[in-house]
C-alpha cells in the first residue's frame, strides 16, 4: 500500500515521492475546459483545496512526466506551458502589518520564480500589475511544438 500523503499540499512531490493520490485531474480538466474565468473553491480546511491549486500549477507548467498515470494525460496539450502567477495567503494575517507583509513576500517568490522584476516593491497594487505585465512580456505564451517545428525547419534550410 502507498504511503498516504499527509500534510503535503504540493503535486509534485507527491508523484515524485510516490504518495498515494486520489486522481483530481477529470475535475481540474473539466474546470480548465469549461472556460469559466474565475473560480471560488468554497470548501472547508484540509478538503484538499491547495493540493487542487498545485495540481493546476504542474498542468499549466505543461510538467508532463508527472501526469503520466492519470486521466488528464493523454488529454492535455502538454507542447503548451503557461507561466503561473501564484498569490498565497497562508499565516497569520490578523494585522494589516502582517498583510501587507505577506503580499510583498508573495510577490517577491513569483518575480523570483518566473525571473522578472518589479520596480515598485513597496506599491504592491503597482506591482501585482507590473509582475502581470512583466511575465507576459518574457513568456507570451511559450509553444514547445513551435519551437521544435522552427529548429527543424532552420535545420533542414542549412
Ligand atoms: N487528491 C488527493 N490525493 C491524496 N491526498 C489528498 C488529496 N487531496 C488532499 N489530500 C490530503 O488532504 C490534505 C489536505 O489537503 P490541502 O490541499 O492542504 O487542503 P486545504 O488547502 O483545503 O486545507 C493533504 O495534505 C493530503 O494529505
Ligand atoms: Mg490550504
Amino acid at each position: 500500500m502507498k504511503k498516504l500523503p499527509i500534510g503535503i499540499q504540493t503535486f509534485s512531490e507527491i508523484i515524485d515521492k510516490d504518495y498515494l493520490y486520489i486522481d483530481k485531474t477529470k475535475e481540474a480538466y473539466k474546470l480548465i475546459e469549461s472556460g469559466t474565468k474565475f473560480y471560488f473553491l468554497s470548501r472547508p480546511r484540509r478538503f484538499g483545496k491547495s493540493l487542487f491549486l498545485s495540481t493546476l500549477q504542474s498542468i499549466f507548467e505543461g510538467k508532463e512526466d508527472l501526469f503520466r498515470d492519470l486521466y488528464i494525460y493523454d488529454k492535455w496539450d502538454w507542447s503548451v506551458s503557461y507561466p503561473v502567477i501564484k498569490i498565497d495567503f497562508f499565516g497569520d494575517l490578523r494585522t494589516p502589518q502582517a498583510l501587507k507583509k505577506r503580499i510583498i513576500k508573495t510577490l517577491k517568490s513569483n518575480q523570483e520564480r518566473l525571473g522578472v522584476e518589479c520596480e515598485s516593491i513597496e506599491d504592491y497594487g503597482v506591482c501585482f500589475q507590473e509582475l502581470i505585465e512583466e511575465t507576459y512580456k518574457k513568456y507570451g505564451i511559450v509553444n514547445f511544438e513551435s519551437v521544435k517545428n522552427s529548429v527543424s525547419a532552420t535545420k533542414s534550410n542549412t
